[in-house]
């Protein structure tokens, strides 16, 4: 047990232990955008077991010690925002926005680029790469209907964990269950090893993807591009309203005039200020 806690009665010791709780939500908004409410307090806990065990250390208060203060701090960092992220996600996850992209955004953007196209999309917080690799499938198909296409997408999270996941490819047979029969055979590759029951994403896909890790809360993103539609689905719900409205600004300075931005069907950008009109159901269109 911590030395300084041996003597305290247990109803002190949680009030330490939510008072740490506390400071580490903060942390978490402050350094991640990423609401703290009191009534997370308990999945923190759970998510920070894991860490505790590794760093050998037996309390909240000395995990949060560890963090905030000693010179490990940095490289425990990474750990810290692997451990509270959350990071569900889906191929093929909210199906709509992949048919509205094929149908009516890109062929809306197509006269206006020239020939031959390069489209630019940004999945912006990609989580393990589903959403990117849908994405990938959704414009090679579309560059297979059309002709001289050519696409490039940029994925990004701030969680590394997530990020060598997306980065190898490799997914649980399980998981493809949302991709159209035509494109696993066209996209996935079986494991040569049966007794692995996993498929990887080709080569061909893979490279038409860049992973960066990128933090929302960053005051600029290092993007120089500039891109034809912004996938920012499932993250802002995260976030309150302020940061919701700083983090799509920024996103919108990398969203040429007339791109498209996507956002999560749980999610609302009303009433922010923000250079954007809506065209259907969560997604938006850049109107300057
Ligand atoms: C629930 S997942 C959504 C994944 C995907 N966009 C989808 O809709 O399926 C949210 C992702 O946002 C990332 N995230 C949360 N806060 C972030 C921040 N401040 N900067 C960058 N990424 C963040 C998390 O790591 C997580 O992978």
């Amino acid at each position: 047990m911590h030395e300084d806690t041996t003597y305290l009665d247990s109803h002190e010791e949680l009030r330490l232990s939510v008072r740490s709780f506390r400071v580490l939500g903060e942390f978490i908004t402050e350094r991640l955008g990423i609401k703290m409410p009191e009534s997370k307090l308990p999945m923190l806990r759970s998510r920070l077991q894991r860490r505790l065990r590794a760093l050998n250390l037996d309390s909240i208060e000395a995990y949060k010690d560890y963090l905030l203060k000693s010179p490990h701090a940095q490289q425990e960092l990474a750990d810290f925002f692997n451990a509270v992220t959350t990071n569900k996600t889906d191929f093929f996850r909210e199906s709509k926005h992949f048919d509205f992209l094929q149908q009516q955004a890109l062929p809306s953007l197509d006269p206006s680029q020239g020939y031959p196209w390069k489209a630019k999309v940004w999945c912006a917080g990609c989580s393990s790469g589903e959403e990117a690799y849908t994405l990938a499938m959704v414009l090679s198909e579309f560059g297979h209907q059309r002709g001289r296409f050519d696409f490039g997408i940029l994925a990004t999270d701030i969680c590394t964990t997530v990020l060598d996941h997306a980065r190898a490819a490799i997914y649980e047979q399980s998981r493809i269950e949302p991709i159209p029969e035509p494109l696993r055979k066209k996209y996935l590759l079986r494991s040569r090893d049966p007794s692995k029951n996993t498929v990887r994403i080709t080569p061909e896909l893979r490279s038409r993807v860049h992973f960066h890790r990128l933090n929302f809360m960053d005051e600029h993103y290092p993007v120089a591009d500039t891109f034809d539609a912004i996938f920012f689905r499932n993250v802002a719900i995260y976030f309150d309203r302020p940061t919701q409205q700083a983090v799509v600004e920024k996103l919108c300075r990398n969203l040429r005039p007339g791109g498209y931005l996507f956002i999560g069907h749980s999610e609302s950008l009303l009433g922010l200020d923000l250079p954007l009109r809506m065209v259907t159901s969560a997604a938006y269109r850049k109107t300057r």
